[in-house]
């Protein structure tokens, strides 16, 4: 391979890696924006019987963009955006908690507020059990406490 060709080719090479690497950025900054941009969606979701949620974390709820978690004998059910500026918040297993990964709110199973520029609680939406499954109704979104507000 002559010097110019092996000098093309490596930076074709870099050329193609940078754009793969650029791609994947916007992918996931689409991502984690995704709800976000999606607010306002309207839709009553069907899910689960009330004894397949679990007692220890939570179950996520695509469809509703959001999480089902059992406190005691109630199932709340959390929206997935961060009340801070809308990424999607993870329920992170090894901690037990929610963790917003744009700017580092912390909320407890619960949806209570923890830590980080979050306003406030995780935002709730209200549930019905219709035959027997848990309905989602996502075409309200009940605000989360204040820090160190109880939810009602
Ligand atoms: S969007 Fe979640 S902490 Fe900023």
């Amino acid at each position: 391979m002559s010097e110019m060709t092996r000098r093309s080719f490596l930076s074709t090479a870099w050329k193609v890696g940078f754009g793969l690497l650029a791609a994947a950025g916007v992918v996931t900054t689409f991502d984690l924006l995704k709800p976000h941009l999606a607010a306002g969606f309207d839709a009553i979701v069907r899910t689960v019987a009330p004894d397949a949620v679990p007692t220890t974390g939570v179950l996520e709820v695509r469809d509703a963009r959001g999480y089902l978690v059992k406190v005691d004998d109630d199932v709340l059910a959390f929206s997935e955006v961060c009340t801070h500026l809308g990424c999607r918040v993870p329920y992170v297993d090894e901690n037990g908690r929610f963790e917003c990964p744009c700017h580092g709110s912390k909320f407890t199973r619960e949806g209570d507020y923890i830590e980080g520029p979050a306003p406030r609680g995780m935002d709730e939406y209200a549930t019905e059990v219709v035959d027997g499954v848990i309905e989602i109704d996502t075409t309200e979104v009940i605000a989360g406490p204040a820090p160190g507000s109880e939810r009602t």
